[in-house]
């Protein structure tokens, strides 16, 4: 069979080095292999309150630094969750056949909605819409970090759900692709939250679009620990195990090489190095990004994606739609 790939990045922030790690620098080595849609999900970012000019500006960056970070729109389409229906129609229908009990054990809901006063019922309900992001499009492999596991393992759940209660084979059952290195990108202020683009804390996160000198000043600041040997523990060191992943990631090297390298150095210039590995990666990213944002290719290329996307998700929504019984 064919492999589909599907995936996408909320614009609920700017985006970091984590969803590099664990998702953007997937997506682009994936594309050679497969049918490739990558897609903005902006109707899952409002499932928390988002400043409507700020959810514009982000989602166009995020579509701009796909591009940048090298996604070719000739083979994969890129494209606004918002701009193709299908998604929330195959999601309130995923909805449909969803138990509220298997919601209310999603962790990254139980950590989203922990604290606040009032929650919306969209933030409770999407992982439901997740899935039928992916089963629309018949993926075979999603490419994500290690927060969202779970999540997948839902949308494989109703996959086979829907299968077998409508008799048909409506659905390809979905496997997750995570990646050994980069899927678990930490909190630079604290090593025990994943880097996350929602944290107000700035100097938390190494964001794409950051100058060198502000990367340099973060990962002299991270949290590490007062052993000063350079070694993955995720146990006992999860600051320097977090950092090895990102410079593994941004060098190419194995771990096991870096940590050879650092023997008997201290953490200062080990953070040294970290910090320009990622600067030689993200300084052609940003040039490109420059050139992509704005442009009217670049409107061009999503207005195409969207084309593509609603063509490829309309053949599923109506097979579910008659299976389920509608008049179609
Ligand atoms: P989101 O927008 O939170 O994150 C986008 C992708 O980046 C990964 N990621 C990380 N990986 C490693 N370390 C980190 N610190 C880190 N932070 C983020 C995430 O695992 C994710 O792969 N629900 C999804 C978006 C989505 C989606 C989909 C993804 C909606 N529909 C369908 C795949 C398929 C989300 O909130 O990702």
């Amino acid at each position: 069979m064919e492999k589909r790939i599907l995936s996408g990045m909320k614009p609920s922030g700017e985006l970091n080095i984590g969803g590099y790690g664990g998702a953007l620098s997937q997506f682009v080595a994936m594309q050679e292999k497969a049918d490739c849609y990558f897609f903005i999900p902006d109707l899952h970012a409002v499932t928390v309150w988002q400043d409507p000019r700020e959810l514009r500006e982000r989602s166009m960056e995020i579509a701009a630094l796909y591009l940048a970070a090298g996604i070719d729109p000739k083979r994969s389409a890129v494209f606004f969750q918002s701009q193709v229906p299908a998604h929330a129609e195959l999601g309130w229908l995923m909805e449909t056949q969803t138990a509220v009990g298997e919601l209310g054990r999603m962790t990254q809901y139980k950590e989203k909605a922990d604290g606040r006063e009032s929650v919306s019922s969209a933030l409770f309900t999407y992982p439901a819409y997740m899935a039928a992001d992916i089963l629309l499009y018949q993926a075979t492999h999603v490419p994500v970090g290690d927060d969202q596991k779970q999540h997948l393992e839902l949308a494989r759940n109703l996959a086979v759900r829907f299968n077998s209660r409508f008799k048909k084979n409506l659905f390809t059952i979905p496997e997750p692709i995570i990646a050994g290195i980069g899927s678990r990108i930490m909190g630079l202020d604290d090593p025990s939250k994943k880097m996350s683009k929602s944290n107000p804390n700035r100097s938390s996160s190494i964001l794409l679009m950051d100058e060198p000198d502000d990367i340099r000043r973060k990962f002299a600041k991270a949290v590490t620990d007062s052993e000063g040997v350079v070694r993955c523990d995720w146990d006992r060191k999860p600051g320097i195990s977090s950092l090895l992943e990102i410079y593994s990631v941004f060098s190419g090297m194995t771990i096991g090489d870096i940590e050879s390298r650092y023997q008997g150095v201290g953490y200062g210039s080990f953070k040294e190095d970290l910090a320009e590995a990622v600067i030689a990666k993200l300084e052609p990213l940003q040039r490109s990004y420059r050139e992509i944002a704005g442009s009217e290719e670049l409107d061009r290329v999503l207005k195409d994606g969207a084309l593509r996307a609603a063509e490829a998700a309309a053949a599923t929504l109506k097979a579910v739609k008659e299976a389920m019984g509608f008049v179609v």
